[in-house]
């Protein structure tokens, strides 16, 4: 029975899961793990495209081995030189000693600054080619998707791009390797809510780059076979994926829906976000998600202001500033440039308010389009000094 690494004939996956690892660039939670992924050539000339993370070294030769055996691996190409792809060049140069590594100038620069690695090195072009023997792989530059060195490669034979962190996601590969084996095509599979997530954090920032990207590959589609360096390779979905990306990198909210996130001290900045949420729903709004920023890692109201197009924020006056974590959403959302959402806000203090003139500043500053007032509540939350959640709620609904 052939194995299923192999993704069509000639090409394996040799990558490997990792479970454990608790937070992506030490930063992003992985709830459902992260795969790192690695492919095989086997043509005339062997090349494996990137290396993995340097935990996995071991199982990744052990991965080339079981395909090719003693033979050698001639090349190895480097489309990303962020170190969960790169971390194994020094393992694969130490067990395939005369190896070629291919990249442009600025990944050859990186490679010498990480690793020291300066001799048997290619240097190729944007459109340069190389030839294996059946295949030729032809590199195209993508910069700042997403690091400037960034670059996808081409086999025009098999009509299969390897895409680097383009079109990837969170979520381990759980025993199959493309979107058709792990039934990824389902909306219900983890790979849609976290490759929202994956691009909103790690991407998120690269809208234009994403956009630049998505024109420069547009001339070799369609494409048969997608291998992103994280998730599913992806074949049948792919042009789902792709609509996904294009919508995100234009920054256009996914959905109709609500994202309402706020901190709260001691509940009464809660209780008003309870009360717009339950206004909300009593209007018809079914999509909305709650975060008390005290408890929600970032990543996730992160994944939710991409997804959703209204985004409601609320925070106590704390030390005359914003509550710290309601700051520090803010700066993450100005640094991805997310430039419209429909907004509105609310601000609690118990002696000297700033909070909701904070909260209008930054939509002044952003451009959203602020569609009522802040409520300012004093001190205890009651119902009567909510009450202006009904016109927000109004307000929103409007909107939507
Ligand atoms: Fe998966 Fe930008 O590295």
């Amino acid at each position: 029975m052939k194995n299923i690494t192999e993704i069509i004939r000639g090409i394996h996956y040799v990558g490997a899961n990792d479970r454990t690892t608790h937070r992506f660039e030490g930063l992003w939670p992985l709830p459902y793990g992260v795969s790192y992924n690695t492919y095989l050539i086997d043509d005339e000339k062997v090349a494996l495209v990137d290396t993995i993370d340097a935990a996995f070294s071991e199982r990744l030769l052990a991965n080339i081995r079981e395909i090719i055996g003693d033979r050698k691996v001639d090349y190895l190409i480097i489309n990303h030189m962020e170190p969960d792809h790169s971390g194994s060049i020094h393992a694969v140069r130490q067990a395939y000693p005369d190896i070629t590594i291919v990249g442009n100038a600025k990944t050859l620069q990186m490679v010498e600054g990480y690793y020291g690695i300066v001799d048997k090195t290619m240097t190729v072009s944007d459109g340069g080619t190389l030839k294996l023997g059946a295949r030729t792989l032809q590199f195209h530059f993508i910069p700042m998707v997403h690091w400037p060195e960034t670059m996808v490669t081409y086999c025009a034979e098999d009509s299969l791009v390897f895409a680097g962190d383009a079109f990837g996601t969170f979520g381990s590969l759980d025993g199959g390797i493309t979107d058709m084996q792990l039934d990824a095509g389902n909306d219900t599979s983890k790979y849609w809510n976290e490759m929202v997530r994956y691009y909103s954090n790690i991407v998120g920032k690269y809208g234009v780059p994403v956009q630049n990207a998505i024109k420069k590959l547009a001339p070799l589609l369609p494409l048969k076979t997608v291998c992103p360096t994280h998730g599913p390779v992806w074949t049948a979905q792919f042009s789902k994926v792709l609509d996904l990306y294009d919508r995100m990198s234009r920054y256009e909210p996914l959905e109709k829906g609500v994202t309402i996130a706020y901190g709260s001290m001691y509940g009464n900045t809660e209780q008003t976000a309870e009360r717009l949420a339950r206004e909300l729903a009593r209007r018809g709004v079914t999509k909305i998600a709650m975060h008390n920023l005290s408890s929600s890692h970032v990543s996730f109201v992160l994944r939710d202001i991409f997804r959703y197009s209204a985004v409601v924020i609320g925070s106590p006056t704390y030390n005359t500033k914003l509550f710290p974590a309601v700051q520090s959403l803010l700066d993450d959302i100005e640094l991805r440039g997310i430039p419209n959402r429909t907004f509105t806000c609310f601000g609690g203090f118990t002696w000297a308010g700033t909070a909701a003139k904070l909260l209008t500043g930054f939509a002044e500053r952003t451009g959203w389009d602020l569609v009522a007032p802040a409520v300012e509540v004093k001190q205890g939350y009651t119902l009567q000094n909510t009450d202006s959640c009904n016109s927000i709620a109004d307000a929103i609904v409007a909107k939507l």
